[in-house]
């Protein structure tokens, strides 16, 4: 079959590889139909996870047609249609039996932190992903989900990780009726965290970035205010002002370790690797919220120590909430929304790619070119 092969930082080309075969009782092998690139892609493509192998096949955002199914696997057949989460889960373990499917506990023998991810290095399980004609599907009678009849395969890729990821980002913020929410970060997770700021009751929502035509996108998409941070000065300061002084009840951090905008953070984070990513954008959530205010992150940083100032951050009494989301939790609310038409997510995908153009699609995301905001991956039949 044609894959995504990975070929070291920067390079990434289709390939063909042997096609997954069921390996566990309850795996199913999903033929796809749709795969996003993602920005957590963009750290694996810029060499930054460790233990990404040459060869392997990156892609946790997906949606099918379910191909073949184990013996054990009872909740699937051949032809249904899928979307499948982006975390790997057994459904079973402490973490899974309280809903933090992010974190199960069974699925990634390499980590004790985070569970397992489709395509997402050794570190996260050593799983192939889904940009490729097939992929396997472990615990096929946990992770995956039905489309609805009625739903648009475009709106279901964007279920199987950016749009539960922005809305629990916006939900680990405890927004309460009114409240100011800061979003940093306006590729599609901030896309997504800022509109679902909306639907869980904000009064007032402010994105942050740097990248014009996608503060332009996200003002139409999310009828939110917008500020570039290359013409503020000192971040928490201008929040601040725009704030009556106090400053936003809450920020979200949808950026992540790859963070613009401080040379010592990037030089120390990004080029250096002295550190788990720039941790620019989560320094100034921390020192822009108002007191007793909460800061939620999703954007992804390394294991390692972050330079962020926690002083701070325990003398203004804030809240720090924080995961990789557990998409299937909010599977339910979310597909409800789509159906009520409170949001149609399929507006975020900019651009269409036949598989075997991966590594443009890979360039021009990464490059932000184009007006590139999310794109899609289609293998050939698809
Ligand atoms: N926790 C999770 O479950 C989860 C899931 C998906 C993605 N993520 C992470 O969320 C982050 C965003 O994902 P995405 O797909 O939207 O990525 P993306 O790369 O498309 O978007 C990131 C945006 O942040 C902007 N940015 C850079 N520096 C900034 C700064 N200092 N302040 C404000 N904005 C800044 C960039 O210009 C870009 O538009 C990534 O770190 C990704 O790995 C986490
Ligand atoms: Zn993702
Ligand atoms: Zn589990």
């Amino acid at each position: 079959m044609l894959a995504m092969n990975y070929r070291g930082p920067y390079r990434v080309r289709a390939a063909h590889k042997a096609e997954p075969e069921i390996e566990h009782p309850n795996d199913a092998i999903v033929r796809v139909t749709r795969a996003c690139i993602c920005g957590s892609d963009l750290h694996l493509y810029h060499g930054l996870i460790p233990d990404t192998r040459i060869g392997t096949t990156f892609g946790h955002e997906f949606t099918g047609i379910v191909e073949e199914v184990g013996p054990s696997v009872r909740n699937l057949k051949k032809g249904d249609r899928v979307l499948v989460p982006f975390n790997i889960f057994c459904g079973t373990c402490f973490f899974c039996r309280r809903e933090l499917f992010s974190n199960c506990h069974n699925t990634n023998p390499e980590a004790t932190a985070v569970g397992a991810i489709f395509g997402y290095s050794h570190t996260s399980g050593g799983y192939d992903g889904g940009q490729a004609e097939f992929v396997r599907v472990p615990f096929a009678d946990i992770g995956p989900t039905l489309l609805p009849a009625d739903m648009d395969e475009d709106d279901a890729v964007l279920l199987t990780d950016a749009f539960p990821t922005g809305y629990q980002a916006a939900e680990m913020g405890g927004i309460q009726e009114g409240d100011t929410v800061v979003v940093f970060g306006a590729g599609p997770v901030g896309i997504f965290a800022a509109k679902s700021a909306w639907l869980l009751g904000a009064g007032r929502v402010i994105v942050v970035d740097h990248v014009e035509y996608r503060l332009d996108f996200v003002r139409d998409f999310a009828q939110c205010e917008t500020v570039d941070f290359k013409s503020v000065g000192d971040m928490a300061m201008h929040l601040k002002k725009m704030t009556g002084g106090l400053g936003p009840d809450i920020c979200i951090d949808c950026v992540g370790a790859e963070a613009a905008g401080n040379f010592a953070q990037t030089l120390t984070g990004v080029k250096l690797k002295l550190q788990g990513g720039a941790a620019t954008a989560l320094h100034w959530a921390i020192n822009a919220v108002r007191k007793g205010g909460t800061v939620s992150v999703v954007g992804v940083y390394g294991p390692t120590f972050s330079a962020v100032p926690f002083g701070n951050a325990v003398n203004k009494g804030l809240t720090l909430r924080m995961n990789q989301a557990s998409v299937k939790r909010h599977l339910p609310r979310l597909i409800e929304h789509i159906q009520a038409g409170r949001i149609a997510p399929r507006k975020v995908i900019t651009h269409r790619f036949a598989l075997e153009d991966v590594a443009d699609a890979y360039h021009i995301f990464s490059s932000k070119l184009d007006h590139c905001i999310k794109p899609v991956l289609l293998p050939a039949g698809a």
